[in-house]
């Protein structure tokens, strides 16, 4: 069933909506044809940054942007789409992750859920939508992250070189690829990315990220901040399991910060970088058999100071995706429309061993031209 799909990704960081027009079978074949990158409007950003952390969110204001969402994701495909030349009759489907505003994948009642909504990228479009994609995963048991790991397999494996892919968003994310492609292929989300990252450069300078990591690069580690944050129990946690910025929040920070209260900025800065690098590379060395090669993807990947320090902490090849023939900031869009090909064509798309489900699933629900 190859053809032309979408995919549609704003992830945990909430700095816009990246659109990748892909052509794919859901199986091997995924070539690129066009990409997107749109920012959110700031007053959107600003509402979804308050209503992730909180408790409580009126049932009209959430309803509301969920629909201003779904609008906004239309208008990233059919410019995409414009952009590259195609019309929307050659495209078979549309991948929409939308955007997550709360994950709690454990306890007694497990849920994620993701807004954008599909009805009306489906009817603005008129290209048939998938969304919803975690929610069968969860309901078979499993984390309903990450999902991405079985596209990281097609695309990146390499027979007789175990590899790790190391998506950095808001969240980290690894997957173990194994060189013998009769082992399975594992992953979890490490912990945080670039969430606190952002977050404390904007509270301080007001940016929104920490460009090429310099701030954090003109301060030092605080060692005794960096091994308090190191001991929460997620770190060591085993697998399957998935987090958020409602768990790695700013007020997880702030706790964790007040014995620090004297401590300059670009020093907490620095400690937060070294925190995302050595997380990773600690869970990294929990695996039975190190990996010979990782291959970053993400926006965290422009940050040449924490790449620098994952390399340290890793001991071992880091390197971007693109030199294995995928631009870094499309990874994760360029999943979703193979996943969307993969609903279609009735196959699943998550993986038990990832995410902990009882058995594979088809994923996610159809919303027809
Ligand atoms: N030049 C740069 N220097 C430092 N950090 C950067 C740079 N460019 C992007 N970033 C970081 O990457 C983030 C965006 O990454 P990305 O879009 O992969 O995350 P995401 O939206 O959370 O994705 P997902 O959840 O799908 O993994 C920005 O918020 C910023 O922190
Ligand atoms: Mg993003």
């Amino acid at each position: 069933m190859t053809g032309l799909y979408i995919g549609l990704m704003s992830g945990t960081s909430l700095d816009g909506v990246d659109a990748a027009l892909v052509e794919t079978d859901g199986a091997r074949h995924v070539m690129e044809r066009g990409w997107l990158y749109t920012p959110f409007p700031s007053g959107v950003r600003d509402r979804l940054r308050r209503f992730c952390l909180a408790d409580e969110i009126p049932l009209e204001a959430f309803a509301r942007l969920d629909a201003e969402l779904g609008e906004l994701f239309a208008r990233c495909a059919l410019r995409l789409l414009e952009q590259s030349g195609v019309s929307p009759r050659h495209v078979r489907a549309i991948g929409s992750h939308g955007q997550t505003l709360h994950h709690h994948p454990n306890g007694a009642w497990p849920c994620s859920l993701q807004i954008a909504d599909p009805n009306r990228i489906a009817e603005r479009t008129g290209i048939t939508t998938v969304a919803d994609f975690r929610r069968r995963d969860i309901a078979a048991g499993g984390q309903g992250a990450p999902l991405v790991p079985a596209f990281h397999r097609e695309v990146f494996h390499c027979r007789g070189e175990d590899r790790a892919i190391l998506n950095i968003g808001g969240i980290a994310n690894l997957t173990r690829l194994p060189g013998d492609e009769r082992e399975d292929t594992t992953g979890f989300d490490t912990g945080p990315g670039n969430t606190l990252l952002n977050f404390w450069i904007q509270r301080n300078l007001g940016r929104l990220w920490d460009e090429n990591g310099q701030w954090a690069r003109s301060g030092h580690c605080i060692d005794r901040l960096l091994h308090a944050l190191l001991a929460d129990p997620y770190f060591s946690a085993s697998p399957p399991k998935s987090t958020g910025p409602e768990y790695f929040s700013p007020k997880w920070l702030e706790n964790h910060l007040r014995p620090f209260a004297l401590q300059r900025p670009q020093d907490i800065q620095a400690t937060l970088t070294h925190l995302t690098a050595k997380s990773i590379a600690d869970q990294l060395h929990g695996w039975s058999s190190p990996p010979r090669r990782i291959l970053v993807c993400g926006g965290g990947v422009h940050n040449t100071f924490l790449l620098e320090l994952l390399r340290e902490y890793c001991g071992c090849p880091v390197e971007s995706t693109s030199h294995h023939g995928v631009d870094p900031d499309r990874v994760e869009a360029t999943a979703f429309a193979w996943l969307a090909c993969r609903t279609l064509m009735n196959r699943p798309g998550n993986l038990p061993a990832v995410t902990g489900a009882r058995h594979p699933v088809v994923l996610g629900a159809i919303f027809p031209a």
